[in-house]
């Protein structure tokens, strides 16, 4: 059987997340309702969760079974090879990338986990992770980029755009990379890596998802679950497929690169420019407009006195709308 034909129907179960019936799977497909039959069951023989009904047709289960993501991924015909490491538990996913990037695992290893019990956030934080949530990893080995700062607003856009389609709703990122609703914080983004002289020799980009955890009370007023957002449990398994779809794309058009192309993206879901704005990096703040992105990712900010001032790190606090 055609390894295709079973990916084909994997990804339709998936994001439908309901029964799809033989008749209605054979007329998306165009494959005939017998090689439907014969492919699902090689799927279940292979160990998918594909429910079976007499009238309904076929449903994948367990959707939210982040155990059964390595099988389910290694199905999606993905151009960068993810190889995925799930873990029910752990300190942080970012170490164990780390470690497995420095002893030369390839472009695309994913560690993911269900649990974790030293989340590692930006700026030296510590990051929630219980269960629940999407917390993973991602290795890669851009050739051809410069700096990392891109390569988290590309990973910025690859969320964002993967939580709007799958849920349908409007997700904006502030810079550098969180993921808000309302302002409130639905994911964040960690970017780590290993520069020599003047080149990458690897970025392990952390994504953190507030998906069906709960969160701590005194969280409430800044963050957010999807599952507050959803009004009911979100599947992690697709959200996680089509994150690793939209990530793949992005990180594509930067090693093509499109770098210009991905900050446009970032722009157009940004909640931060056209904010006044104040940056606090250490004991440094800068106060002022936020105007622009420029090609290397930086934050551009336009101060009282008119100067233009590139900003690389720091949390940004959006003031009020210009
Ligand atoms: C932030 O401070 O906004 C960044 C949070 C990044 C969290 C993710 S969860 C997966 C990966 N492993 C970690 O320990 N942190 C990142």
């Amino acid at each position: 059987m055609n390894e295709t034909k079973e990916s084909l129907i994997l990804k339709t179960l998936m994001e439908r997340n309901d029964y799809v019936s033989g008749q209605e799977l054979s007329k998306l497909l165009g494959i005939s309702r017998a090689t439907i039959n014969r492919s699902v069951k090689r799927l279940i023989s292979r160990g998918f969760p594909i429910e079976v009904h007499p009238r309904l047709g076929y449903r994948l289960s367990n959707l939210d079974d982040l155990s059964t993501a390595p099988r389910i991924v290694s199905m999606i015909p993905y151009k960068l090879r993810y190889n995925i490491y799930y873990v029910k538990r752990c300190s942080t996913t970012q170490e164990i990338a780390l470690s497995l990037a420095k002893a030369g695992a390839p472009d695309g290893t994913v560690v993911l986990a269900e649990e974790m019990e030293k989340g590692r956030g930006r700026l030296g934080r510590e990051w929630l992770a219980p269960s629940g949530g999407l917390w993973l990893s991602i290795i890669t080995r851009p050739t051809n980029i410069e700096n990392l700062q891109v390569m988290t607003l590309a990973t910025g856009v690859s969320v964002a755009k993967a939580i709007n389609s799958f849920l349908r709703l409007k997700a904006e990122l502030k810079w550098p990379n969180d993921v808000l609703f309302d302002g409130k914080k639905v994911a964040g983004i960690l970017t780590e890596g290993e520069i020599e002289a003047d080149y990458i020799r690897f970025v392990v980009v952390g994504i953190g998802i507030n998906v069906n955890n709960n969160l701590p009370a005194e969280l409430s007023s800044q963050a957010l679950t999807l599952k507050q957002l959803a009004g009911r449990v979100v599947p992690r398994i697709p959200l996680l497929v089509s994150i690793l779809a939209e990530f793949e794309r992005a990180y594509k058009m930067l090693l093509k690169g499109s770098s210009s192309a991905v900050i446009e993206e970032w722009k157009s879901l940004s909640a931060t420019l056209g904010k006044v704005v104040k940056v606090v990096y250490g004991n440094e703040e800068t106060v002022g407009k936020a105007v622009d992105i420029a090609d290397d990712g930086a934050l551009i900010i336009e101060t009282e006195k008119g100067t233009r001032k590139r900003v690389y790190a720091g949390d940004v606090i959006h003031i009020r709308e210009l």
